[in-house]
């Protein structure tokens, strides 16, 4: 099914026909499917891990669009998007083998994170009197589920189509230190208007706190040794939350007005790094949840807006979620190679993750992500894509 032209030894007239329609496309600015794509070996997504099975399979529409993703971690490993030329360009960063993957120093190239992402404080939060301890992976803190989260284990492929993919996983009792067995699924979807859905269901049998999110790092450019500093961003907040050194919330919801974090206008990701703020030290850069503009509660509303001036292709994020944490690739050192070969240089991926506040359980003036008996957990996110107009 990937990168097949369904063109075999054509005769040199038919190439001249072929490659003539593709300039013509081109020049119109149609998107061309599949052309020049050198897509991802699925061969080399095939293990075995805690004795199941992993593999990858590929979603797609009609226009170009192609979504990679394995069990590993529930992961999006490619999204391959027509570029301002209709070529296809892979805007999503990693790697080109399972094994890397798992070998990875940053586990966190396109997985779903959870049972809670983002940071919990000192690891510890308290039920009903009861108080529960998670591993501190994150200097003091818990980050992103623990040391084996929801991005390190095997989930179910429940079923796969041309455009859509479910997968489950179930988190025993007490896995990473969480209370509660805890089902969990994830549909992925593409649609013929350019949106990738990923939403989430859970559901416990005992109180717990869940909130999950999908971790991608992106780079509209299709390349990951560029900056996404040239990176136009728009997110529609005017509120954050501020953090400590060590990006725990300090439980304000402050204003944007007047700081660098401020993107109601689209600036590029650089524009403002320099400038001298508590927030973007303890970062590192941009490191930050934003409170998202919602008239009302879980209703699905634009959070960002990203565009790359060197491709030209622009994604949009829309969620029922009430927060977006924007990372700017702070922590990427150039160490790790991409799947394009190159070196994931700093801050050469961004990842806006729609999520519940951070460190939720411990912040009495943040909606609660406890979840109880009979309850489901529900989070829908959009992702987007097309080229600027
Ligand atoms: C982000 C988080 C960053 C960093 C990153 C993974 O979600 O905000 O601080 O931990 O994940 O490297």
């Amino acid at each position: 099914m990937l990168n097949k032209s369904g063109m075999k030894k054509p005769k040199i007239i038919l190439q001249i026909l072929f490659l003539a329609f593709i300039v013509v496309c081109c020049k119109s600015g149609s998107t061309i499917k599949n052309t020049k794509f050198k897509t991802l070996n699925m061969n080399n997504f095939d293990t075995t891990l805690d004795g199941k099975k992993i593999s990858m399979h590929a979603i797609s529409n009609h226009n170009g669009i192609q979504v990679f993703i394995t069990n590993y971690g529930a992961r999006i490993v490619g999204i391959c998007v027509p570029d301002k030329d209709g070529s296809p360009i892979d805007v999503v960063l990693g790697f080109n083998s399972i094994r890397e993957y798992i070998m990875s120093a940053d586990p966190y190239f396109g997985p779903c994170v959870g049972r809670v992402c983002n940071r919990i404080a000192e690891g510890k939060f308290t039920i009903d009197g009861i108080q529960y301890s998670l591993v501190t992976n994150n200097g003091p803190n818990h980050l992103h589920g623990g040391t084996k989260g929801l991005h390190k284990v095997v989930w179910e492929f429940v079923k796969v189509s041309d455009n859509a993919i479910l997968l489950s996983y179930f988190s025993p009792d007490m896995e990473e230190g969480y209370p509660g067995n805890l089902k969990i699924s994830v549909l992925y979807s593409l649609s013929e208007d350019n949106a990738l859905s990923i939403e989430f269901n859970a559901t416990t049998d005992k109180k717990t706190p869940v909130n999950l999110t999908n971790h991608t790092y992106f780079n509209l450019s299709g390349k990951s040794d560029l900056s996404i500093n040239n990176h136009l961003l728009m997110i529609n907040a005017d509120h954050y939350t501020p953090v400590d050194s060590t990006l725990i919330p300090l439980g304000a919801i402050d204003p944007v007005e007047g700081t660098p974090l401020d993107f109601r206008i689209p600036k590029t990701i650089g524009s403002k790094l320099d400038q001298n703020n508590i927030q973007l030290k303890y970062g590192g850069g941009y490191d930050h949840n934003y409170v998202l503009n919602k008239t009302k509660q879980d209703s699905l509303t634009l959070a960002a807006r990203v565009f790359s001036p060197e491709s030209d292709v622009q994604m949009e994020i829309y969620t029922t979620e009430p927060g977006l944490q924007f990372y700017g690739g702070n922590f990427f050192t150039g160490k790790i190679t991409g799947k394009d070969g190159k070196k994931v240089g700093y801050r050469c991926g961004f990842a806006l993750e729609p999520q519940h506040f951070p460190d939720s359980p411990n912040q009495p003036a943040f909606e609660s992500i406890i979840l109880s008996p009979g309850e489901t957990f529900h989070s829908l996110s959009k992702y987007v894509f097309g080229m600027k107009n």
